[in-house]
């Protein structure tokens, strides 16, 4: 097609480069081409277009091609046309503005660090493309036409009943369909479970483990919930501590950051409060697939479906690019988290849930965990023996599970190895940006590894850099 100067200055005021390219035929190639012009800023409000003639015979072609192209665009708010005064640019018409940022000006979160070891995802490398593609097909090809109408809060059933299945079999749950709702994972789950700004189905003071994530720490802060922490001892939370809470938030399988599972002396005494006191248990199960040194331990909520909410996610299995999580509920909380949902779905992908439950029937997830538990084992193993040989004073602390391990550093060091891992390109954190603001347990200092974070190429580098980072003997 043709691609011409209008190179009359005189009657546009500058040299216009048009291009009639792509489909549709001349006349959509300039409408395009104009409006390109327009919105981009190369034609400035107010400027006078060349009548049709002329315009025609610089683009070769026809009259009218012009003047459609002109009235669509007219129509359409890009131009004016005035008797006398001809057609003009609209002067409202707003430039594109380049985006502030240019390429040049990254910030250096965005670039990414050179080595990445910080906790929080999985190696997306080994995203299971080819089987949630299969699974995704599969999905889409089979689904009933209701289900490209509004998604019901619940989620669907297929969903609900691949994980009643999966979750009793590989976390020890306890449930049915009905008392599980689909979710965007545990963010989400504590969104509805809470509400923004009041109105939840569980009200605080909510008991924390002393050292968790900030982000949720910080939910909770926002939907006006009091969080009080429980210390952590090397048998997980102090629930002993627990009194008047209406309920606590706890990582059973790992204790997130520092790594060991609650003991099951624990584990009973929790749900012994939980039942004297009419109070609840919240199981956020994040990595409970991910054990390497025996068989995972099962799920809580399988000691007390009534008392406890287990909450899981795809975040570590899969990717947190997915956004999809379970939460299962004791009866009684049910409907009120499906009131807090809405009436219709307005999270969770329709399509995306039933890939998973797709993924899930078909043993395309048991296959990916496997898969990543002998990746993240090996990876985990590659750590230990990195640090005896380089670090041997750096401990590895907590069980050999998930995606992450903490290093035990001699006290007051913290600051100082995170900031020499910095200036090695490693991006880790620190305990501290863990631990509660209001807890009296005694700092612990330590590095959290994310060691499931690098592709498997990049991950030797990393660990060779962090090994350079770690204090002397
Ligand atoms: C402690 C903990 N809980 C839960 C999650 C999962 O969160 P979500 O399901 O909202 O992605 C994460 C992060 O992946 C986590 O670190």
């Amino acid at each position: 097609m043709a691609d011409s100067w209008v190179n009359s200055a005189e009657r546009i005021g500058a040299d216009l480069h048009l291009e009639l390219s792509g489909q549709g035929g001349r006349r959509a190639a300039l409408t395009r081409a104009l409006r390109e012009a327009v919105r981009s800023g190369r034609l400035a409000p107010g400027t006078r277009l060349p009548p049709y003639r002329s315009l025609a015979a610089d683009l070769g072609v026809a009259r009218n091609t012009v003047a459609d192209a002109y009235a669509e665009l007219v129509a359409e708010g890009w131009l004016t046309a005035r008797q006398g005064s001809g057609t003009r640019v609209a002067a409202r018409t707003e430039p594109l503005r380049p985006a502030a940022r240019t390429p040049d000006k990254v910030p250096p979160r965005a670039r990414g660090p050179r080595h990445d070891l910080r906790q929080g995802t999985p190696d997306a490398s080994a995203f299971p493309r080819t089987a949630w593609l299969a699974s995704y097909r599969r999905a889409v090809q089979q689904a009933p036409g209701e289900v490209f109408g509004p998604g019901d809060p619940a989620g669907r059933i297929e969903l609900r009943e691949a994980l009643t299945e999966y979750l009793a079999r590989a976390r020890g749950v306890r449930t049915e369909p009905e008392r599980i709702v689909i979710c965007s994972g545990f963010a989400h789950a504590v969104r509805l479970l809470f509400g923004q700004g009041g109105g939840g189905v569980l009200r605080g003071p909510l008991a924390v483990e002393a050292y968790g994530l900030d982000f949720h720490r910080g939910l909770l802060a926002t939907a006006g919930v009091r969080t009080v922490p429980l210390p952590l001892d090397e048998h997980g939370a102090r629930v002993d501590r627990l009194g008047r809470e209406r309920a606590v938030l706890l990582t059973p399988a790992h204790q997130f950051p520092t790594g060991g599972p609650l003991h099951p002396e624990r584990r009973a005494a929790v749900v012994d409060w939980a039942r004297a006191r009419d109070a609840l248990v919240l199981e956020d199960d994040y990595d409970g697939e991910f054990r390497y040194d025996r068989r995972p331990v099962g799920a809580l909520q399988g000691l007390d479906p009534e008392r406890v909410i287990h909450v899981g996610s795809v975040s570590k299995s899969l990717s947190p690019a997915l956004r999809l999580g379970w939460m299962v509920l004791p009866e009684r909380y049910v409907e009120g988290v499906l009131a807090a949902k809405g009436e219709r779905e307005g999270w969770a992908s329709v399509l995306d849930q039933l890939s998973l439950a797709d993924f899930l029937v078909c043993g395309a997830y048991d296959r990916h965990v496997r898969r990543m538990r002998q990746r993240y084992r090996r990876r985990r193993d590659r750590l230990v023996r990195a640090l005896a040989a380089h670090a041997p004073q750096v401990e590895v602390t907590g069980v050999a599970a998930g995606l992450h391990a903490v290093l035990r550093l001699p006290p007051g060091t913290e600051r100082s190895v995170v900031k020499a891992a910095a200036w090695r390109g490693v991006a880790l954190d620190g305990l501290a940006a863990f631990r509660h603001p209001d807890t009296d347990m005694a700092p612990r200092d330590g590095l959290v590894v994310g060691y499931a974070t690098p592709s498997e190429h990049a991950y030797g580098a990393a660990l060779d850099a962090l090994c350079g980072a770690l204090p002397p003997e």
